[in-house]
């Protein structure tokens, strides 16, 4: 028998893991919703129809992840997107450790203990989907903890690419550029190098129905950009990507302590 497609989707309550819950509840996927404002992930729901559920849980907690692992051990998943992630902006120095420290919990730790959970009760045909960025790819003066956690998340999906897959558990990386969500309003950024969350959710998808892997950049534009700065010499690279920083002793501290939240990328 076929086993029944049932899919856990991290940060579901916004942009791009919004966006994966509402298309995988489309392909007859059963939904397990995960985030910390229930008030959203209850109008998801309600949207999405009968049949699927949801667990506030905050993932840059023990708590939160352990709740989130026992219920990936207790029940049987086909698809576990791991979404959910955030970013500290401005100079690392100048910003509070606990931010960055809160970043790597979620970013880095959530998604390997959510990935292990999942694997152990994985069967073949199953995949596993770690939202990274094309920042994973080029550190990003101003974003170094975040981009730093994308180049984690990367190199952690190859090598799990590699080896589930004789096992026939399909793993990828799916690394976004600019997607127009709450947390990041690309108001600086060119209109053409900007995607929906649809229209990244549709590259996953795309790559869930074809197997592709182990990294999946959304969009030719963004995969072109992204070679372009690989190739790039690091300092190059660095001063491309650090274009918009001004010296740190030239601003003031309160504008340095930036925010926690967006833009990602
Ligand atoms: N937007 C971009 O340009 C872009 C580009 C490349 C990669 N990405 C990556 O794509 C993923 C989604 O980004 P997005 O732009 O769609 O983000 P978003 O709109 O800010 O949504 C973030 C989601 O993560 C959840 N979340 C945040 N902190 C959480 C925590 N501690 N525990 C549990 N859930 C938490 C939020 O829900 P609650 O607040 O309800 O918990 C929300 O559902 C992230 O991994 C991001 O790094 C984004």
């Amino acid at each position: 028998m076929t086993p029944a497609k049932r899919a856990l989707v991290t940060g579901a309550s916004a942009g791009i893991g919004r966006a994966f819950a509402a298309a995988l509840a489309a392909a007859g996927y059963t939904v397990t919703a995960v985030a910390r404002r229930a008030d959203r992930l209850a109008e998801l729901l309600s949207e999405m129809g009968p049949g699927h559920d949801h667990l506030v849980a905050d993932l840059s907690t023990a708590d939160g992840v352990r709740a989130t692992t026992d219920l990936l051990t207790r029940e049987h998943y086909t698809v576990l997107v791991n979404n959910a992630g955030t970013a500290v902006h401005g100079d690392f120095a100048a910003t509070p450790l606990d931010d960055s420290l809160a970043v790597l919990d979620l970013n880095c730790r959530a998604v390997v203990a959510l990935a292990h959970a999942f694997l152990a009760g994985a069967e073949p045909g199953a995949a596993l989907v770690n939202v990274s960025s094309t920042l994973g790819h080029t550190p990003k003066p101003g974003m170094s903890v975040y981009s730093a956690t994308k180049a984690f998340v990367t190199s952690f999906s190859e090598s799990l690419w590699h080896e589930q897959k004789a096992r026939g558990v399909h793993v990828f990386a799916l690394c976004p550029g600019v997607t127009a969500t709450e947390s990041q309003q690309a108001d600086d950024v060119p209109s053409w190098l900007v995607q929906t969350p649809q229209e990244v959710v549709a590259h996953a998808i795309d790559a869930l129905a074809h197997r592709k892997g182990p990294t999946v950049v959304s969009g030719r534009r963004n995969a072109v950009l992204t070679t372009v700065t690989r190739l790039l010499p690091r300092t190059a690279a660095l001063a491309l990507l650090g274009a918009d920083r001004e010296p740190a002793h030239r601003k003031g501290a309160s504008s340095e302590s930036a925010l926690i939240t967006p833009p990602n990328r």
